[in-house]
């Protein structure tokens, strides 16, 4: 087995998911601000060095995807990030795309940058301990997006990106994340997400990345949260499986999905369900981002010194989202 397939096995076993931690200093600050607590690095820095060190971290969560300021940081204990990570038997992982910006040819779209020089801060990325990465390509939903252009582009980006960093030997994760965000129905969502899915997979063979080593990020089929068409969960998991079972190739071992704005319980229960109904060899995991620390952070921020109360929140949702992952979750286990 490849040294990358081994590391995807690795960081999903089990019921494991990623806790997506790589918030930017703009989108952490938007978060801080919400809960009215001031966005310093000594904040940042105490509320993520909470939550690498719960218990769950071992338990529950298989990797951590870290932003540049966090990668480079240390505990109050003088401990580097990615060791305490590494200590807690999870993996870290690095945001490496610069964000997403104007698409020239479509500006109502985007297109996510950082090529340039990827390769040097790779070689950085992968000294300071990181054994895999995240880019995420970004896409609307209206009447005549996302159009040709945006999904040839962010799907040629995404594969240039994932050939060099599993030439630096970590795991790519490949995020095609179609947005929430609109009046769209789940069919259209269903169509879209197919399309942009199956335009990234022809340019990551292009690429020659090997499929056993990367990780698939995907959104869920729902309907926009504008629509007036809202679906029920169990025809959530049964889009998203079909569009997956369409779309991926079967060598791709593992697909962890984004939360995009659903609620923690809404997340976990669309995943539980993806994975009743999973009849296909991927492993269904989870790489959250809000379902997993929205809570957390809520108390955190109103017990800032309560260091082992925002980890019972945080264990609690990774818990929930380890036993969704093996379709083990029930709604009487959240009281
Ligand atoms: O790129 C997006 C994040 O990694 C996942 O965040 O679960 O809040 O959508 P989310």
């Amino acid at each position: 087995m490849s040294e990358l397939h081994n590391t995807v096995l690795k960081i999903l076993e089990k019921g494991k998911g990623i806790l997506a931690a790589d918030e930017s200093t703009g989108t952490m600050t938007k978060r801080l601000d919400d809960v009215n607590v001031p966005s310093t690095s000594e904040n940042r820095l105490l509320f993520r060095e909470t939550l690498f060190s719960s218990s769950s971290m071992t338990d529950c969560i298989g990797g951590v995807i870290l932003y540049d300021e966090t990668i480079k940081q240390e505990t109050s204990k003088k401990i580097k990030i990615p060791e305490l990570i590494s200590r807690m038997k999870s993996a870290p992982g690095i945001k490496v795309d610069t964000g997403a910006k104007v698409l020239a040819g479509s500006p109502e779209e985007k297109i996510t940058e950082g090529l340039d020089g990827l390769r040097e801060r790779l070689k950085e990325y992968y000294k300071l301990g990181a054994k895999f990465t995240k880019w995420r390509g970004v896409y609307s939903i209206t009447k005549n997006f996302p159009s040709k252009l945006s999904i040839q582009s962010n799907a040629h980006a995404l594969a240039r990106y994932s050939a060099l960093v599993q030439e630096c030997r970590m795991v790519p994760i490949v995020e095609p994340e179609v947005l929430m965000d609109g009046e769209h129905s789940a069919e259209e969502c269903y169509e879209k997400t197919s399309e942009v899915i199956k335009k990234c997979f022809e340019e990551l063979i292009l690429h020659k990345v090997d499929l056993k080593g990367i990780i698939l990020k995907p959104n869920m089929i729902l309907a926009g949260n504008k629509s007036k068409n809202i679906i029920k969960n169990e025809e959530v998991a049964k889009l998203t499986l079909k569009c997956l079972k369409n779309s991926v190739p079967s060598e791709v071992p593992g697909i962890a999905f984004l939360s995009g704005g659903q609620s923690e319980i809404q997340a976990t229960e669309n995943l539980n369900l993806i994975n009743k109904y999973n009849d296909t060899d991927f492993i269904m995991s989870y790489s959250f981002g809000r379902a997993l620390q929205q809570s957390a952070l809520k108390f955190w921020s109103k017990n800032i010194r309560d260091i082992e109360g925002t980890q019972k929140v945080f264990n609690h949702r990774a818990k929930m989202n380890t036993l969704a992952a093996q379709s083990k979750w029930s709604k009487d286990l959240e009281v």
